[in-house]
């Protein structure tokens, strides 16, 4: 079956074209800006101009043709309204025009579903899921993935480029901050919030920043010090969802999992418990559209079938609201 997949829930506009298990293309545009802020509307507008370049760019590298496509996946939850109302809109244009189906499905859960296809010893893993937007660990119990635990405020990854937008490094912070980390020399006491399975970053940033303004501290230690911190954090609580959930399998999503520091942190905390740690290319962690036609193709041969009008998107939808209907295990 080919499939095109369609992402936009934030700044990546992105298509990608499968053919049943294999990924032929995965393009993308990101919207980017020198200041760091992202505004819904310029974000979206961005989107609107280069659908079309993206879509022949995919088409390309796949040697395919929109005509020979056979469903149309596209990411209906959750984000930016603005933003995934353009994905929305691109997949009815597509339905209708080439009289094919369309299937819209939740980003979240490709996060996770594009790991299984990934590595196929992976069956029931637990999702660190650490991106911009998005701080959750996700796991598979009684018919949906349930989300075990998550930030009580920012994503990491927006907490990430909050600091780096106070040290002047632009947008996205984070691998500039990786960059820097690697320099640090000393580590400086942080606050590390953890509450049960959830994380919190709000009263680590106003720390930080008052630190870097007192200038008593080198950035270099303190980028080393925060990453040290906030991925202990995250490592903490994956494992306790791993421990709750009997799980031994620990997957990491998102752009935050870039991170080669976190990686192997979540790598010898598996280790220690004899638990495998799986971590995909970075082109499959950060927001693509490569795992929205995974997920709609599996959500399709499950059975699952979607008329135009219940295409609308739903920028608000939580994991556990997805009735996962293709695993029975
Ligand atoms: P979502 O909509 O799923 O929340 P997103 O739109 O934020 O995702 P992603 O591509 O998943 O997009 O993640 C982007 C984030 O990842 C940014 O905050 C960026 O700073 C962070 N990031 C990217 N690479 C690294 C890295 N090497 N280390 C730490 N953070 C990173
Ligand atoms: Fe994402």
């Amino acid at each position: 079956m080919l499939v095109i997949g369609i992402e936009s829930t934030a700044h990546t506009f992105g298509i990608a074209i499968i053919k049943d298990k294999k990924v032929l293309s995965n393009c993308k545009s990101l919207f980017t800006t020198k200041t760091g802020g992202m505004i819904p509307a310029a974000v979206a507008d961005h989107h609107f101009d280069v659908f079309d370049s993206v879509i022949r760019d995919a088409l390309k590298k796949a040697d395919a043709a929109l005509k020979d496509i056979d469903l149309i996946a596209f990411s209906q939850s959750p984000g930016l309204g603005n933003c995934l109302r353009v994905g929305a809109t691109v997949a009815r244009s597509l339905s209708l025009n080439f009289k094919k189906p369309l299937i819209g499905v939740n980003h979240c859960v490709a996060h996770l579903e594009i790991g299984r296809l990934l590595f196929p010893e992976c069956r029931d893993p637990v999702l660190l899921y650490a991106s911009g937007a998005n701080t959750q660990v996700i796991a598979y119990d009684g018919g949906r993935y349930r989300i075990f635990g998550e930030t009580l405020d920012n994503g990491v990854g927006n907490f990430l480029d909050s600091f780096a937008r106070e040290l002047d490094l632009g947008f996205p912070g984070g691998p500039k901050i990786e960059k820097l980390a690697l320099e640090g020399k000393k580590y400086i006491e942080l606050p590390y919030t953890v509450k049960g399975m959830d994380v919190s970053f709000g009263g680590l940033l106003t720390n930080l920043k008052n630190k870097y303004r007192s200038g008593k501290y080198p950035i270099e230690d303190l980028c080393y010090s925060m990453q040290e911190t906030v991925f202990a954090m995250l490592v903490e609580v994956s494992e306790r969802a791993m421990a709750h959930c009997e799980k031994n399998e620990l997957i990491i999503g998102g752009g935050v999992g870039c991170n080669k520091r976190l990686q192997e942190m979540c790598n010898i905390m598996c280790n220690e418990r004899g638990a495998e740690f799986y971590a995909p290319e970075n082109q499959y962690l950060v927001d693509n559209a490569a795992m929205i036609a995974w997920l709609g193709l599996i959500m399709h041969k499950s059975g699952i079938r979607m008329s135009i009008k219940d295409s609308k998107i739903r920028p608000y939808e939580r994991t556990d609201e997805v009735e996962v209907t293709w695993r029975r295990e």
